[in-house]
């Protein structure tokens, strides 16, 4: 049975999983959320899909242990390699993953030219390939960013992030109408990526997935309106993380 103490656990490889949190905190205020990164782990992106799918179960059942009501993966790379088998081992819970926000862009942009920019793991997986058959109408890029979330994970500067993506985004200067964010660490790297692709519009999927997150504990009558809480984890044991961590949720909420 779920009780007041019940955490909403949500789970990245490491830092970028806190885009997806202060949308879940803007929407639910008064709800106590549980972040844990896998810092010590990541990059997933660039592993096997069987040993991100092996660390995502591990991670969450270790979240398991300190009392959840729901789980949000807010790790793209986890969702595509491990939601079917979190939800199998979990029927009870509320497990909500993030996927590329490819229905926004298909709604908004119909018939457009739409980039996807994500990990490894992500563009090769079965379950992009289902997403992009929806939306036979798209012009899709799909555009790897090796070395972008070690960049984030780093909390490198703005002159490192521009280094690494000039060269990347320039093919896509004016070819693009908008640019998908299909990982979580990238929004923290939306500024330089918008002055790099001027006239694109960038979009994630961090607020959807807050918004189906909110339905299905509205649905479950599992909502709570205390004072909020967030108490951020990592598995990398340095406080300069989760220094990381508070950082990037308080001035994204700002
Ligand atoms: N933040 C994760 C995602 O949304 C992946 C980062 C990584 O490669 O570890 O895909």
């Amino acid at each position: 049975m779920n009780t007041r103490e019940d955490y909403i656990a949500v789970f990245d490889s490491g830092v970028g999983g806190i885009s997806v949190l202060r949308e879940l905190v803007r929407l639910m205020p008064g709800e106590r959320f549980l972040y844990f990164g896998d810092s010590a782990n990541a990059p997933y992106g660039s592993r096997t899909t069987e040993e991100v799918r092996a660390l995502t179960l591990r991670a969450a059942e270790k979240l398991m242990q300190q009392g959840l009501k729901a789980l949000v993966i807010a790790c793209n790379t986890a969702t595509a390699a491990a939601i079917r088998q979190l939800r199998e081992a979990y029927p009870r819970l509320i497990v909500v993953g993030i996927e590329p926000a490819l229905k926004m862009a298909a709604d908004r942009y119909p018939g457009c030219r739409v980039g996807i920019m994500a990990t490894p793991v992500t563009l090769r997986e079965e379950k992009l390939s289902r997403q992009l058959a929806r939306f036979p109408g798209m012009q899709v890029s799909l555009i790897p960013a090796p070395g972008l979330v070690e960049l984030v994970e780093a909390g490198a500067s703005r002159e490192a992030l521009e280094a690494l993506l000039r060269p990347l985004l320039a093919p896509f200067a004016g070819q693009l109408d908008a640019l998908v964010l299909g990982c979580t660490h990238y929004p923290f790297a939306g500024p330089v990526i918008g002055s790099l692709l001027p006239g694109t519009v960038l979009l994630d999927g961090g607020e959807g997935t807050a918004r189906e997150t909110l339905r299905r504990l509205r649905e479950a009558e599992l909502l709570e309106e205390g004072t909020g809480t967030v108490l951020l984890q990592n598995s990398l044991p340095d406080p300069e993380i989760l220094n990381r961590c508070k950082a990037l949720l308080e001035n994204s909420l700002l």
